[in-house]
């Protein structure tokens, strides 16, 4: 079944913040746009949205006044959802409820013709479960769109147990055709998106409830280091408190309490407090006017030592070799059983999902000091780093100094085992697993959802086979047994693709 035709009509019901920004990609797509509100007043609002935005983009010279008015043109609003009969396709972007969903899917059943094709545009609900009772199931599926659907580029295409595969490829290739990057997902909690994100915001909890460091400490290691757009605390006040923490609630409880979706103490305590983020005013941060946000903790400047020694081999070896050269300190290259930067009394080594000081202890290093991962060591301006408990003073400042000497900002966390963006990254790579391992989706899509959903910096699988997949798993596995919890537990897909010696892209 080929995409839909820019002359058929495509009918929005829901004119609130998603179903408005959706019939402005349609109509911007060229079709002839039906837009329907059951709220007084709702679809007259939600056009005026679509206007407004549309004039700062003319007045930003991103479009022309012609092309706004013929889009808006485009775009009619009825008052009776009987009037939706011509629409080839209807995507519902209503109240997230299923009775409701469900009542409104049934009557469009009846309205339209028996060959359109009906969408939603739920977040939370299971495509299956709103199909239930209508009597061509297979003509429905979901279309997850984000906010705002006119800027953020991925669409979920979410199968139901009845969904006609055709169907899903046709409103697939409709979706490209509208500039969209579209992803196959079956219908289970959280989609995509909505379930493999939830460790970048879980583990940064973990690290705040812990001590690791403070807020803004955290979130500047996983912008700068992890290269994520922004960090997890001022995109969870963002996104608000109470829209995060009943995803992660409703993801938890429909995972059958699944301890990798626990939903985080921190942040009920800020939803039972009402410090919802940006909107209440208060929420890890402080917001109004001239309210500072609090910079990130750096290590005040120490000396390097003059010359290190490379022991073993890491991927990112050449790029450190590299610094260490531009930055004038002499080192030489030794073999050894796991890679390490010893200096003087100091061994600094990349986090393996232990803690420092067990690390020590069990391997016997004196004076450990750990770094983070980076996306790209190279041109990160910040090291996380952390200490065994009996490493000394003067054993850290060596550290400090070198990593200050090769151009970075040194933040010190608490010793936590997985440090911040290892083991932020690690559950990220191990949920996208488990989600191609469930047949949620396949290894590009998912990879493909969390960069055009969540502008993650790449996508986890490909960044887990950068890392190296072994070193992925011992980190899990270090974790675990740090934690003791379930929550940690590799993905079959991971453990199995370790065993293969294969990477998840190929
Ligand atoms: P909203 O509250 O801004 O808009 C919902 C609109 O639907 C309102 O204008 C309301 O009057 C109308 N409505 C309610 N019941 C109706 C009915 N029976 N018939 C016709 N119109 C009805 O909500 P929003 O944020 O636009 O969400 C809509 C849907 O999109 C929900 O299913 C939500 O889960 C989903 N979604 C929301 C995202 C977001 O970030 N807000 C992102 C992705 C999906």
């Amino acid at each position: 079944m080929p995409a839909l035709d820019t002359g058929q009509v495509i009918a929005v019901v829901g004119a609130g913040a998603m179903g408005s920004g959706i019939a402005q990609v349609a109509a911007k797509a060229g079709h002839p746009v039906l837009l329907h509100d059951a709220g007084a007043g709702a679809a007259h609002k939600g056009l005026d949205r679509i206007a407004a935005g549309l004039a700062r983009l003319v007045e930003r010279g991103r479009m022309d006044e012609a092309e706004r008015g013929a889009l808006l043109a485009r775009i009619s609003i009825v008052d009776e959802l009987a009037a939706l009969a011509p629409a080839a396709l209807v995507i519902e972007a209503i109240v997230e409820k299923l009775e409701v969903k469900q009542q409104v899917f049934a009557e469009l059943e009846n309205l339209c013709g028996d060959e359109v094709i009906l969408a939603s545009n739920t977040s939370s609900l299971s495509i299956t479960a709103i199909g239930a009772g209508l009597s061509r199931p297979e003509r429905l599926l979901g279309m997850h769109f984000f906010n705002p659907a006119p800027i953020m580029k991925l669409v979920e295409i979410v199968s139901g147990l009845a969904t006609d595969s055709e169907i899903a490829e046709s409103i697939f290739a409709t979706a490209e055709n509208w500039g969209k990057l579209a992803v196959h997902a079956r219908s289970t909690p959280g989609f995509i998106v909505n379930r493999v994100a939830r460790p970048f915001y879980a583990e940064g909890l973990r690290l705040l409830q812990e001590g690791a460091a403070d807020v803004a400490t955290i979130d500047a290691i996983l912008r700068d280091c992890g290269g994520f757009r922004m960090g997890p605390f001022e995109l969870m006040d963002l996104i608000g408190h109470d829209v995060n923490y009943a995803v992660t609630e409703s993801v938890h409880a429909a995972y059958y309490g699944d301890q990798r979706f626990t939903p985080s103490l921190l942040q009920k305590e800020l939803v039972d407090g009402g410090f919802l983020g940006i909107k209440s005013g208060r929420g890890f941060f402080q917001y109004g006017d001239g309210v500072e946000k609090p910079g990130a903790m750096v290590c005040e400047q120490r000396s390097a030592p003059e010359g290190v020694i490379l022991q073993g081999e890491a991927p990112f070896k050449e790029v450190l070799s590299r610094l260490l050269a531009q930055a004038g300190i002499d080192f030489e290259q030794q073999p050894g059983d796991f890679f390490a930067i010893r200096c003087a009394e100091t061994t600094i080594c990349q986090s393996d999902g232990r803690m420092a000081t067990t690390r020590a202890l069990e391997d016997d290093i004196d004076n450990l000091v750990l770094f983070d991962l980076a996306l790209d060591y190279e041109k990160t301006p910040r090291i996380a780093i952390c200490k065994a408990d009996n490493t000394s003073a003067a054993a850290l400042d060596a550290a400090v100094g070198l990593l200050q000497k090769i151009g970075k900002k040194v933040s010190r966390l608490d010793d936590v085992a997985g440090l911040c963006v290892m083991r932020t990254v690690c559950m990220l790579a191990n949920e996208a697993a488990d989600a191609v391992n469930q047949q949620v989706c396949s290894v590009p899509a998912v990879d493909t959802a969390m960069q055009g959903g969540l502008n993650y910096p790449a996508g986890p699988l490909a960044w887990a086979d950068t890392i190296g997949l072994d070193y992925v798993l011992e980190v899990l596995d270090n974790l675990g047994q740090t934690y003791g919890e379930d929550r940690y537990r590799p993905s079959p897909l991971l453990i199995r693709r370790v065993a293969g010696g294969r990477n998840f892209h190929e």
